[in-house]
């Protein structure tokens, strides 16, 4: 079937060209957690040395929701978006305390966390414990909006639902997290938002808009 040769064909270039980061090293939700809350406002070059000093300050979640602010703060500066890292800590401590100190494995639990959204709880849920969710950031939506010519403008907040929803069909159910990270690097390396060169995908057979030739209209401005 169509949607398996898709699959395969993501899952196979993923294998192939995937970058070597640091949090794709194990599945740790911890590690998996703060890598996804880094990268949201953060582009990888920048965030893998911030990544790996955070990490050895404070190795686990019990450290992180002990830390003093002065040392939490001084391991964020240069990044930016403080509440970020304030986020982090108040969920490391609602881990502490009202999961025994383990990153709960329920996406519903997941989302009750402090500065985690839909995009992260799917992100967590995907690599770490192998569920089908979906992880829909701006970059995913650029990706099936030329696939699937979507006509749903992918800077309004409402339509995140339907790429979603999309993904939710779409996504490998043995593989999630390498689909939905095979994704996200598609989005960084060749389904680009600009100077995109749909001949050079690995599923440009799957690519709808290309095989149309109206890729180019994708994803979709409407009109403010
Ligand atoms: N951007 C956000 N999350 C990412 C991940 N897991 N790998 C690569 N880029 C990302």
């Amino acid at each position: 079937e169509k949607i398996d040769r898709f699959r395969e064909t993501l899952l196979s270039w993923y294998d192939l060209e995937k970058r070597d980061l640091p949090w794709r090293k194990n599945n740790d939700p911890y590690r998996i957690w703060v890598s996804e809350i880094m990268l949201q406002q953060t582009r990888v070059d920048t965030v893998i040395p911030y990544y790996l000093n955070f990490m050895n300050t404070f190795p686990t979640i019990e450290a992180l929701a002990q830390a003093h602010e002065d040392i939490l703060l001084k391991a964020w500066e240069g990044l930016g978006y403080y509440s970020r890292v304030r986020n982090l800590q108040f969920a490391a401590q609602q881990i502490m305390n009202d999961y025994n100190g383990e990153m709960p494995t329920d996406p519903k639990e997941i989302s009750k966390l402090k500065g985690i959204g839909p995009y992260t709880t799917g992100a967590i849920s995907s690599m770490a414990f192998g569920l089908p969710e979906p992880a829909v950031d701006g970059n995913v939506m650029r990706v099936l909006s030329r696939l699937f010519e979507i006509d749903a403008d992918i800077a309004k907040p409402g339509n995140r639902k339907i790429f979603e929803a999309i993904m939710r069909e779409l996504i490998d159910p043995y593989k999630p997290g390498d689909f939905n990270q095979a994704f996200m690097d598609l989005g960084s390396s060749i389904c680009t938002p600009k100077n995109y060169h749909p001949e050079l995908s690995p599923v440009k057979e799957f690519n709808q808009s290309y095989q149309n030739g109206t890729w180019e209209k994708y994803p979709v401005k409407s009109k403010k």
